[in-house]
């Protein structure tokens, strides 16, 4: 087994939604050729939450078979990162923490910077366990992404949670130091408070993603790190896929290597696979693009990959990770495959109601609307306060018995 210096991914699990709409659906409905959506942005379908779905559902969805494998022991510490947050104070990992049932003994907090959260989270939770190998830490990204409709950016909406357990002796992924990083102050992205949707200057958001993906390595190659040459493959955010793409020629190109599309394929190939059906997750999608190579590839025992994660506003992070062997024992592929299969496709006008439902902001009792089969939902709005219930429904994998959250 991997040594105690060795801190990293021990489990990798994520959901999604209860609907889907197919970029067919989209295309068709506002007269746009598909093939833009198919072939220039890299989306095929985007996740759709049902009005009983928010970034708790899904984070606990996410996280629930990590303990049920490992139980809770060691896990004294859940960082959960989003820019969908649902509350202005209180950390949305407290309502999971309730409805998986985890002890009092832990501290819990929200992270945000746009779709960097979660590598924050990430590195935060590699140093708390570099501090005391024998803690645990549950890392949950959930993000609901939601753009105005009509605006360029609706075809790049979507929704998933990715949950991590990150400790020592890691069983799939080492993360590596030296990290490489890059902050910016840019306006290419951001949602005020008083807005749902999000604002993006699309071009401008490209380009800062890019100068991004320069300073992050940058700085990486300045902190003593790997060479390009020594990594098997490279997961990139991919607010589209095609963003990927865009990102490793801009990459290949400032280390002075010539872009070779078959390489280029070679290096992202089997990292979109789950992004392009689910839409832009936010800070889930880095590690949705890892789930979808550790699940795919043949083998990657020993081969290293590099990390590139990207929030607007900006921040970026490039660091490594070396996947450690034994580690397709553990994955979730088929629970993957799953959660992706399960969703049931909606018409346009379902996912325009969908997309237009509000929750009633008057204080009153409201009981949300009953529409999710998955493993927990958003029960009611009362006097405020956000109530959670276990369902019993589910995404394969058995749950913690029934309780009911405000969480409090
Ligand atoms: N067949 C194939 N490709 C097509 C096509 C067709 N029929 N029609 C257009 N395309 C290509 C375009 O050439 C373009 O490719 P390129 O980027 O390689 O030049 C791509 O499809 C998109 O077309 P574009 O006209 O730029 O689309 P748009 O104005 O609708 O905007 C985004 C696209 C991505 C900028 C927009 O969806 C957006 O702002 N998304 C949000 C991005 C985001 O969230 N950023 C923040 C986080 S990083």
């Amino acid at each position: 087994m991997a040594n105690d210096s060795a801190v990293g991914l021990h489990d990798l699990s994520f959901a999604t939604t209860e609907f889907v709409l197919p970029h067919t659906v989209l295309a068709a409905e506002k007269g746009v050729d598909v093939g833009k959506y198919h072939k220039g942005i890299g989306q095929w379908s985007m996740s759709v939450a049902a009005a009983d779905e928010d970034i708790v559902t899904m984070g606990a969805a996410a996280a629930a078979p990590i303990i049920e494998r490992h139980g809770s022991d060691g896990i004294r510490t859940v960082i959960f990162a989003t820019e969908s947050s649902i509350d202005q104070s209180k950390a949305a990992g407290i309502y999971v923490h309730s409805l998986l049932g985890l002890p009092s003994a832990t501290r819990v907090v929200e992270l945000k910077q746009a779709c960097y959260g979660a590598t924050a989270a990430l590195q935060f939770a590699v140093g708390l366990v570099r501090r005391d190998p024998a803690q645990r830490v549950l890392v949950i990204a959930a993000d609901v992404s939601k753009y105005d409709l009509d605006s360029p950016g609706e075809a790049t909406q979507g929704a998933a949670a990715v949950a991590m357990l990150v400790g020592a002796g890691p069983a799939l992924v080492r993360i590596e130091e030296p990290s490489g990083v890059y902050t910016a102050d840019v306006m290419d992205f951001w949602r005020p408070n008083y807005r749902d949707t999000a604002l993006v200057e699309g071009q401008e958001s490209i380009g800062a993603y890019l100068l991004a993906v320069e300073g992050s390595w940058k700085d990486y190659t300045e902190q003593g790190g790997r060479a390009l040459d020594e990594f098997a493959a490279f997961c990139y955010h991919q607010p589209f896929t095609k963003m990927a793409y865009k990102a490793h020629r801009q990459l290949l190109n400032y280390c002075g290597h010539a872009v070779d599309e078959e390489r280029v394929g070679r290096d992202l190939g089997l990292t979109t696979a789950y992004n392009s059906v689910v839409g832009n997750s936010y800070t889930a999608s880095v590690y949705l693009a890892l789930a979808a190579l550790l699940d795919q590839a043949d083998d990657l025992t020993g081969r290293r990959i590099g990390f590139l994660s990207y929030g607007s506003g900006s921040v970026a992070e490039f660091f490594a990770g070396t996947v450690v062997p034994g580690y397709r024992e553990h994955l979730r592929t088929e629970a993957h495959r799953e959660a992706i299969a399960r969703r049931e496709p909606v018409d346009y006008a379902r996912y325009r109601a969908l997309h237009e439902y509000a929750l009633p902001a008057d204080g009153g009792d409201h009981r949300a609307p009953a529409q999710t089969t998955g493993p927990y939902r958003l029960a009611a709005l009362r006097g405020h306060k956000r109530v959670y219930e276990t369902t019993g429904g589910g995404r394969g994998a058995s749950r913690p018995s029934a309780r009911t959250s405000t969480a409090g």
